[in-house]
């Protein structure tokens, strides 16, 4: 069964967009399984660039479905907005391909100010979230206050939910945070128009989905966020709410662990993070500011430096393990370009210890010294570069490094922001 999860293996941010786009092109469907709009996934195509945060990724290939999948915590104003912003470039074509799982959960405006007040709360200890609402939303569904995009068909259901939650919600802005409470009648006036303009895109996707696999068409499911950004399996509590690896992929698009599985992972040649925590091979000089010049480091979503680094092996092979990867996509290896000498992390020496196993305890995150191996760089601009043999022996040495290091091939590489700035040394589909 052709299904292909695509994960970031790091803090998110390492192509995904890109990559999706470029696996899709051989695929029937694509289903965005979790996370909301603290995504930013950027696609570029003949040099026009769409950032998306919420529609999938592999829109822009005619005639593929795109599904909203029920994983995902969607903020309607945000949605609306993309899908003007489809309209705007000539891609009408492409709306009646989008489909809303019925039971994806909505972000409503008190998760966006609930999301505002308990950084502020936190003080020094912010996670430094994308203020989306993400948290929040999730908290919502957990507690089984959740409301549903099924209850966007149905606004007497969505009236009463509606009511009981604001009530809770504006006893806790007003008791606890001494904050003015929200209007019922001007949220649920504003959700009576959202209802209007997204209900023909809110469905029973399970059929649609199973149909597609019962007909073999080939399926990408679009990993947002990245591994150690997992509720469960990340630098937890500087992670988000969700499961953005592979199994959570699965859950939040309906499907089972099915066989023949291909496990993507997105790895960018460096790392980078945004928003607080650990990050142990974070360069904090000259180099991580390169890094983050040449790469354009700077938020998809919320324009925020991003902190780079080396790129970090031991989060690497704990993504592998953890997303039982198949394969490997590395990408922005044009950004190394230049560097005389490339690091990589392939240990943490913790106090005393040398450690290549990702440790649990936030302490021993903080504490953890990178050791490196240290490779020669390249001079050239590879980003023009088509097949495998013809990149620089010291680039092709690099990703052999990576090769051996985690044991599964890297299949593809991406040099350029470009979809067709892309070498593939072996096909997903
Ligand atoms: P995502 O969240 O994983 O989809 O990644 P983002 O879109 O947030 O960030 C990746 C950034 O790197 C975007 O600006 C991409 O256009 C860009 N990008 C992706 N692949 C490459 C590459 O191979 N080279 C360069 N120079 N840029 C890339
Ligand atoms: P993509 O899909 C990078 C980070 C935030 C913050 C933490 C929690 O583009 O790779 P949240 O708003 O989710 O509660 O924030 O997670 N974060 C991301 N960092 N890329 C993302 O998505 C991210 N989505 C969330 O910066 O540290
Ligand atoms: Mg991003």
């Amino acid at each position: 069964m052709p299904l292909a999860i695509i994960s970031g293996t790091h803090w998110g941010d390492e192509g995904k967009g890109k990559m999706v786009d470029f696996i899709s092109q051989k695929a029937n469907m694509v289903i965005r399984a979790q996370g909301g709009s603290n995504a930013g996934h950027t696609v570029v195509v003949e040099a026009k660039k769409y950032v998306f945060h919420l529609i999938p990724s592999g829109i822009l290939h005619p005639g593929i479905k795109c599904i909203l999948g029920d994983g995902m915590v969607i903020d309607p104003a945000d949605l609306l907005q993309e899908i003007q912003f489809l309209r705007d470039n000539g891609w009408e074509e492409s709306l009646p391909r989008l489909f809303i799982s019925e039971k994806a959960h909505l972000v409503m405006p008190y998760h966006r100010l609930f999301d505002q007040l308990q950084e502020s709360f936190r003080q020094s200890s912010r996670i430094g979230t994308t203020g989306r609402g993400i948290g929040p939303a999730y908290e919502d569904k957990v507690a089984r206050w959740g409301i549903r995009a099924v209850d966007l068909l149905n606004l007497d259901t969505f009236k009463k939910k509606l009511q009981l939650v604001l009530n809770y919600k504006n006893a806790i802005l007003e008791k606890v945070f001494q904050k003015p409470p929200l209007s019922f009648k001007e949220v649920f006036e504003q959700f009576e128009k959202y209802s209007d303009q997204l209900k023909p895109y809110i469905v029973n996707t399970l059929p649609i989905i199973y149909d597609a696999l019962a007909s073999h068409q080939n399926l990408v499911v679009e990993g947002a966020q990245g591994t150690m950004l997992d509720l469960d399996h990340g630098t937890y509590p500087y992670v988000t709410s969700s499961h953005p690896v592979a199994a959570g992929s699965l859950l939040g698009a309906s499907l089972g662990p099915l066989s023949n599985i291909q496990s993507v992972g997105i790895c960018k040649a460096y790392t980078s993070r945004v928003g607080e925590g650990p990050f142990p091979t974070e360069c904090l000089d000259q180099t991580g500011e390169t890094l983050r010049e040449q790469g354009g480091e700077y938020g998809s979503t919320t324009g925020r430096p991003r902190r780079c680094g080396w790129l970090d092996g031991v989060v690497l092979k704990y993504a592998t393990r953890i997303n039982a990867l198949t394969s490997l996509v590395i990408t922005k290896l044009d950004v190394l370009g230049g560097f005389s000498k490339i690091f990589f992390c392939t240990h943490y020496r913790i106090g005393n210890q040398v450690a290549s196993e990702l440790p649990t305890d936030p302490f021993d995150w903080e504490i953890a010294q990178p050791v490196y191996q240290e490779l020669e760089g390249w001079e050239s601009d590879i980003s023009k570069i088509q097949f495998y043999n013809d990149l620089p022996r010291a680039t092709r040495d690099y990703i052999e490094l990576i090769e051996d290091f985690i044991e599964i091939p890297v299949a593809i590489l991406s040099v350029g922001q470009d979809r067709s700035s892309t070498i593939v040394r072996k096909e997903i589909f």
